[in-house]
């Protein structure tokens, strides 16, 4: 078989994934998996950027393994694909320290969602922070990916990867493949509150790990059309976060289609809109829940994690070295390698004439 281009992509080990997560970035992996050779990162390097308190990294563990869970939940192959833990893999620091300088500071001060991430975690920007894309480009080009699906935050940083990736080959000579960013098919997915995207911080998200009557709950308080009062009054579909996620999560189109049409022409009450998107979600959510108890139970998952990051450790360090020799940074270590042997042999030689 012809050697498949890769894939990387990831998530912060910071909770279970929800509803956003599957339609953005998610269902693209799923869709990905056989065409490009996979790399799912745990990043929880990145993760420490905003969040470094022993509670919070006493979650990584836990975490981490949702976050793999949630993917195979939603239809990742394990044996197709690599998972791996940033953390595990230490040459990404090297190769993030060899990376930072060819980018400036005021190209990193420039990037909106930095700034948001500080400002959301009530903190002045730390280093790591605005390092938070070199590191991401270390964690894209250690494998030489050629795509990385990502939400639509982290299409800057992968802009930064492309550039940090172009100024390398343009300098030391051609080591990494530019990537590619890729927006899911909806870029952000209104919460079910209306009014923000969703996200467990707000608690308007409905996770993947949610149990089916759970999802009918938060459906049937769902916000839709604040004008309507009563089920005759005609309603507004446009914007309408209960037909936004008709039409995201539901495939009997000409079922959603019907509904809008009864919908604004006042002949549907919301009850029997809502009813219908939850058993829609449902229906998406039920071989999730048993692919989810079938690995739970089943062990894997650690070994999984361990297996992949170890693969991907393999892979950096033969990157680095790729790195180094363009750069011509392996020179020098060479050759002190080589004079502290001649000196090591040379005093076991002068111990053993002194001691016959
Ligand atoms: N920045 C991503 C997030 O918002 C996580 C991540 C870390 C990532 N490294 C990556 C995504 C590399 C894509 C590629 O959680």
């Amino acid at each position: 078989m012809a050697e498949r281009k890769r894939l990387l992509t990831g998530d912060r080990p910071t909770g279970r994934l929800h509803l956003g997560h599957y339609i953005g970035t998610l269902k693209n992996r799923v869709k990905y998996q056989h065409a490009y050779e996979s790399y799912f990162i745990v990043a929880d390097l990145h993760m420490l950027t905003t969040k470094h308190a022993p509670e919070d990294i006493a979650q990584v563990d836990a975490n981490a393994r949702q976050l793999v869970l949630d993917a195979i939940a939603a239809g990742i192959e394990p044996e197709q694909v690599t998972f791996y833990l940033q953390s595990g893999v230490h040459e990404i620091h090297e190769m993030q320290t060899l990376l930072q300088n060819l980018v400036t500071v005021s190209r990193l001060e420039r990037i909106p969602s930095l700034k948001d991430m500080a400002r959301a975690a009530n903190i002045e920007m730390p280093h790591g922070l605005l390092g938070y894309p070199v590191l991401q480009a270390a964690d894209i080009l250690c494998v030489r990916s050629h795509l990385v699906p990502v939400g639509k935050d982290n299409i800057a940083h992968v802009e930064v990867t492309r550039e940090i990736a172009r100024r390398f080959n343009s300098l030391y000579g051609d080591v990494f493949p530019v990537p590619e960013g890729e927006l899911g098919e909806v870029a952000t997915l209104v919460g079910t509150d209306g009014q923000a995207k969703m996200s467990k911080s707000l608690d308007n998200a409905i996770f993947l790990s949610d149990d089916a009557r759970t999802v009918e709950h938060k459906v049937m308080r769902m916000y839709t059309d604040p004008n309507r009062v009563r089920a005759d009054i005609p309603g507004t579909v446009e914007g309408n976060p209960v037909f936004i996620y008709h039409d995201a999560f539901n495939p009997d189109r000409a079922a959603v289609e019907a509904l809008k049409a009864r919908y604004r022409a006042g002949k549907v009450g919301d009850v029997e809109v809502k009813e219908a998107l939850a058993a829609a979600i449902n229906a998406l959510l039920d071989p999730m829940r048993e692919r989810r108890v079938q690995y739970d139970q089943s062990g894997r998952i650690e070994a999984i994690l361990l297996d992949g990051t170890e693969r991907v450790r393999a892979e950096t360090q033969q990157t680095l070295a790729v790195m180094r020799k363009a750069m011509g940074f392996t020179g020098v270590w060479n050759r002190m390698r080589r004079k502290a042997d001649t000196y090591t042999k040379q005093q076991m030689q002068q111990q053993e004439k002194v001691q016959p």
